[in-house]
């Protein structure tokens, strides 16, 4: 069995601030490569719901393709948000906010939007859906895979989850980033 690939330098960086913000909420590996391949085909503005520590908006710099695309992320815990501005303090293409995702709704159209604020009522489509331009991706994160339909989690019919796959603005799929986790991809029609 070979070893995983190395972690990008600056998702290093961002580890070793959580590490010292005693943070662990941050998105697995498995989901940050995709983010970072995402951000890879993105032009423009992409924004993030939810910094934490910095370490999914670590994976999304990381993917990102020359000096035009930019990254805006907001966290309403103003000490994390100081935390994982010292990681993009030299980097003019991410800007770190300490707010309430809501500011970002005034920046819009967003060609991807990575939804990981930890609060499912707030990420509903319709919540979301003119912040995202035609052909812009929406990510979230944090699933459970599940072989039935409707989605079933904790007993109940996972609603957030039908809604995103279910939404004709969108065309979207569930896809497993591990044999535990799962996460929705979601393309603005
Ligand atoms: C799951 S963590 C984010 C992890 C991060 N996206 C990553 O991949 O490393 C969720 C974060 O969202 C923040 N949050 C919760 N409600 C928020 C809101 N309304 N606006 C901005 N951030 C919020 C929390 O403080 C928490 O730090």
């Amino acid at each position: 069995m070979s070893a995983s690939p190395d972690l990008p330098d600056v998702v290093e960086r961002a580890f070793q601030v959580s590490r010292r913000a005693g943070y662990v909420s941050f998105c697995r590996n498995e989901t940050g490569r995709l983010l970072a391949m995402l951000a890879a085909t993105r032009d423009g503005t992409m924004a993030e719901f939810g910094t934490g520590c910095g370490v999914g908006t670590a994976w999304l710099r990381s993917g990102v393709r020359g000096e035009k695309a930019r990254i805006v992320t907001a966290e309403l815990d103003p000490k994390l948000a100081k935390a994982a501005g010292e990681i993009f303090a030299e980097d003019d293409q991410v800007e770190v906010l300490a707010a309430d995702w809501s500011t970002l709704l005034d920046r819009g159209p967003y060609s991807l939007l990575f939804l990981d604020s930890g609060q499912p009522g707030q990420v509903s489509v319709d919540a979301v859906a003119d912040l995202v331009e035609d052909g812009g991706i929406v990510v979230l994160d944090d699933f459970t895979p599940c072989e039935v339909w409707p989605p079933i989690t904790y007993g109940r019919v996972d609603t957030l989850r039908e809604e995103w796959l279910t939404d004709p603005r969108f065309t979207a799929v569930e896809v497993m980033v591990a044999s535990d986790a799962s996460t929705i991809i979601a393309t603005k029609r």
